[in-house]
């Protein structure tokens, strides 16, 4: 009987339980006491008061024999983030899990299996470093190249007894891999193993291979291709061979049959049982593109032919590997989100086709292949924008040329590239042998597999075009380390990008996982290099080879966490974080001026990146900003001690939170001393010093100081002629800096823009993505001449935290939106919005609408929350539930106070 029965003894019943923050089932787990959360649906609000929650925890042995059945209870508020409640699982043990809810008094009559949630299956990984019996193996032939070499595939053979009921393959890889069991492609993961700082940690992958066994004779085999781990990443002609020279796969196959015996097949170079050959992928980089010759498939390779015959398979070797730098996943893989279709094909003669697929993102093309003769080439170049004449912009791209190839057997064949992903929405083909048509081809969109909790739409189509850009931005960005940019030859975990974007980002998607999987290797590398370093995984380069501690970058060690924990309320998560972002936070104390000024350091060639991209900065020096960098460090500087010492205060460490408190007071009173004057201007009268000033509460104790800050900031926002003026630093902070001092005309004003540099030029100029620099399409259509112009940055898509928060009106007040603010502050002639958030309690929602001379609302308050609605100068607190309100709406001239509206 499914949860529905519940109403008969409570007005509320659960869904499903959640373990840790995975969400559904999960294989490979990698603690052995998960905390469990539910969300209620109906209202708790209305449970008698000897109402509680009963967990039920199947155990499981790996042949799926019950080993046992306990129950326990919890109160109705334990919903988020219960501790393990059960005794510790082991290894391989399955944990099948439910809830349900019922008053205390009703529990004899309720039946057994009536009311519970749909179970939840979480299974533990192989824990104990003796569990990992597999070694890491690969081609033993020799490679004279550094670049362009040929990818491997490595197969092994078997014969089972009988079909096992129970069937788990663990694989990682020193390069990436995808594997195949009997010829059939393993889980829907792609780049597997994802990238962490693999000399600390190398993560493996759980997969259910039960259903592609069989009795017989039964074959595995691995694609490898370079990736991370061995292939060339990064600028500057970019780091071959990071972490090794030699690709490996380690896999590890056990199987449960019926009658509860087990079997492992490991991967060895002592069996004799294990070959590899070079396939068909004559070369894989992942900015470079893929080379493939179908001319050197072999059919059947990895499907369990027992005759081991075929063309150049050899033993393969063992390599150096330590087995405890293995953990499992923490986080989802990088999957198929989506999928486009051309939107126009242009045919351009000779066989070449102009492709535009409406939307760039991170996606491959998939192409099918038929009537192609043996050894004809089909050729695929990337792109994300055009140039004036039509042709593919590839200029941006730099080293990352992001080609792939095709090269025909003469058999029919749908492909599509393992070992890369691109960054683009338009795609030349070449070679093609005929016609083409949209059936030939389409694009799958590629992403870490999170999931989605933010919505957002209002009656403006260009304000939901630019959230739509944020949104794919942050998609194309977010794939296994969050990235700069999803093109070029970069690609790498910039810290200052996302420490701008983290908290915009943790409205829109679940980042618990992503983020706090991202924040190890942040730790790790920062105890290696004594600071937090410009990109996470570091990889030493160029002028960057040493890294220095700059503000913002390495304000991300502060920041990310707590955007993680405003999101979540995870105070566990915000414990294991913490140690980081106060070894940041000490580190920087080193480098202030008596007065607690940062101006010390950094020795980096350009110094502090400051208001990086800045509009006035010339296209060849991004660093260049109008706003002083000594003023952008000392603000972020004292955020991050301010934030720090909140989370010392929730992770309950009172005397670092009052130390902490007093340095962002020290810190705060010299920003105060050295750059704000006694006149009300600062000594950088520019939006950003302003912004910062503000949203930092940087001028509190300051008298008059935060209002005269808003209104000089409102007046350089008009002479600007309400064009952004901004860079990374500035651009999150100018929207909330402006509507919480009473100017939210001139923000609505700066943010329907059209003029560059603005966010809607953006979107006015056909964007789809946000840019990384206001023009990184010129005016005239050009491409910006700079060095470093991607279409595809999510830095400056923070402003859709302002679109959530003031224009569609939710945000959080307290961590884990256990309590949050409903207040929209409708402007500039749009009549309606909604905007939805996902918490941990449920989904939070509000949509609006203004209609003849009424501003009516209506609010959804998860269950267990409260939430503070504070319209037209009204405050009311809302318990979980619906609500709808009406108020009476004159537009007045002045939008700032909404002072015309009065309750109905
Ligand atoms: C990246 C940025 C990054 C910056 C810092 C650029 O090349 O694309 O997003 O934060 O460098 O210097």
């Amino acid at each position: 009987m499914d949860a529905a029965a519940s109403p008969r003894t409570t007005p509320c019943s659960i869904e499903e339980v959640r373990i840790e923050h995975f969400s559904g089932d999960v294989l490979g787990m990698g603690c052995e006491s998960p905390r469990l959360s539910w969300k209620y649906r109906g209202s708790i609000e209305l449970l008698p008061e000897d109402a509680v929650v009963e967990i039920r925890l199947r155990r499981l042995s790996p042949d799926g024999a019950l080993l046992s059945e306990e129950t326990v209870e919890r109160a109705i508020a334990s919903s988020t983030l219960c501790p393990w409640p059960f005794e510790p699982l082991k290894s391989r043990e399955q944990a099948i899990l439910s809830a349900r809810v019922f008053a205390g008094s009703a529990r004899g009559s309720l039946g057994a299996n009536q009311g519970w949630s749909r179970p939840v299956t979480g299974e533990v990984g192989l824990l104990l470093p003796g569990d990992r019996k597999a070694a890491m193996v690969g081609p033993a032939w020799a490679e004279p190249w550094s670049d362009c070499r040929h990818a491997p595939q490595v197969r092994t053979t078997f014969v089972l007894a009988s079909a096992p009921v129970h069937a788990r393959l663990y694989l990682s890889a020193h390069g990436l891999v995808e594997g195949e069991v009997n010829g059939r492609r393993v889980g829907e993961d792609i780049l597997t193993p994802g990238w962490t700082s693999y000399g600390d940690r190398l993560t493996y992958s759980t997969f259910d291979v039960t259903g592609l066994l069989r009795a017989g004779g039964n074959g595995m085999g691995f694609w490898l291709g370079d990736g991370w781990y061995r292939g060339r990443i990064g600028f500057k002609g970019g780091a071959v061979d990071t972490y090794g020279s030699r690709l490996g796969v380690w896999a590890q196959l056990e199987l449960a049959y019926a009658d509860g015996s087990t079997e492992t097949i490991s991967s060895n170079a002592w069996d004799g049982r294990w070959q590899a050959r070079k396939g068909p992928i004559a070369f894989s980089g992942l900015v470079e593109g893929e080379r493939y010759d179908a001319r050197l498939e072999e059919l059947g390779w990895s499907s369990g032919r027992l005759d081991e015959t075929g063309i150049g398979w050899e033993r393969v070797t063992e390599l150096p590997f330590d087995v405890m730098v293995l953990e499992e996943t923490r986080t989802a893989a990088v999957r198929k989100t989506g999928e486009h279709r051309p939107v126009a094909i242009t045919d351009l003669g000779e066989g070449r086709f102009l492709l535009d697929f409406g939307q760039n993102c991170s996606q491959r093309l998939r192409l099918r292949l038929t009537g192609f003769e043996a050894g004809s080439t089909v050729t695929v170049h990337h792109a994300e924008v055009l140039e004036r004449d039509g042709s593919l912009a590839t200029r941006p791209l730099r080293r990352a040329v992001q080609v792939d190839s095709y090269t025909s057997n003469g058999q029919d064949a749908e492909w599509e590239p393992r070992f890369t992903l691109h960054g683009f929405r338009y795609a030349e083909i070449e070679g093609w042998s005929d016609t083409m048509t949209a059936d030939d081809v389409w694009a799958c969109v590629y992403g870490s597999d999170m999931e989605r909790t933010g919505w957002f739409e209002c009656s403006d189509p260009d304000i939901t075009q630019l959230h739509s850009n944020v949104l794919w931005s942050m998609r194309s960005n977010f794939v296994s380390v969050p990235t700069d940019c999803p093109q070029r030859d970069e690609r790498f975990g910039w810290t200052g990008d996302i420490a701008v974007f983290a908290e915009t980002a943790a409205f829109l998607y679940d980042t618990q996982d992503f983020l706090s999987n991202w924040l190890v290797d942040v730790a790790s590398e920062t105890e290696r290099w004594g600071t937090v370093p410009y990109y996470v995984p570091f990889v030493p380069l160029g002028e960057w080879r040493v890294p220095e501690a700059i503000a913002i970058w390495g304000d991300a060690a502060v920041f990310v966490p707590w955007s993680l924990y405003l999101a979540g309320g995870d105070v566990q998560r915000l414990a294991e974080h913490y140690p980081l972002a106060a070894a940041w936070v000490d580190e920087v104390t080193g480098y202030l001026s008596d007065d607690g000024v940062w101006d010390r350091r950094p020795n980096l060639f350009s110094g502090q990146l400051g208001d990086w991209l800045d509009p006035s900065a010339p296209p060849e020096d991004p660093a260049l900003a109008l706003t002083e960098k000594e003023l952008v460090a000392t603000a972020f500087f004292a955020r991050s001690c301010g934030l720090l010492s909140r989370m010392a205060e929730a992770i309950g460490k009172p005397a670092d939170a009052k130390r902490y408190r007093d340095l962002a007071g020290h810190v705060r009173e010299g920003f105060v001393e050295r750059f704000h004057r006694s006149d009300g201007t600062m000594t950088s009268d520019t939006q950003c010093a302003y912004a910062l000033a503000i949203v930092f509460g940087l001028l509190v104790g300051v008298p008059d100081a935060e209002r005269s800050a808003g209104v000089r900031l409102a007046e350089l926002v008009r002479q600007q002629g309400y064009t952004v003026a901004t860079g990374f630093a500035g651009t999150p902070y100018v929207l909330p800096a402006l509507s919480s001092t009473g100017h939210l005309e001139d923000a609505y004003a700066l943010l329907l823009s059209k003029d560059c540099p603005s966010w809607l030029y953006q979107v006015s100029m056909g964007a789809t993505t946000t840019w990384e620099r206001w023009d990184s399409l010129l005016p005239d259509g050009s491409v910006n001449p700079g060095d470093m112009t991607s279409f595809n940055h999510y830095a400056l898509g923070s402003v859709a935290e302002w679109l959530h928060e003031v224009v569609g009106g939710l945000s959080p007040i307290e961590p884990g939106w256990k309590v949050f603010r409903i207040a929209p502050q409708p402007g500039a002639g749009i009549d309606h919005a909604e905007v939805a958030h996902e918490t941990p309690s449920g989904r939070a929602r509000l949509a609006w609408r203004w209609q003849a001379g009424l501003l009516s609302l209506d609010a959804t308050v998860p269950p267990g929350t409260l939430a503070v609605l504070e319209v037209g100068g009204r405050s009311e607190t809302l318990r979980g539930g619906r609500h709808q309100r009406s108020y009476e709406w004159e537009p007045a001239p002045s939008l700032a106070a909404a002072e015309g509206m009065s309750g109905v």
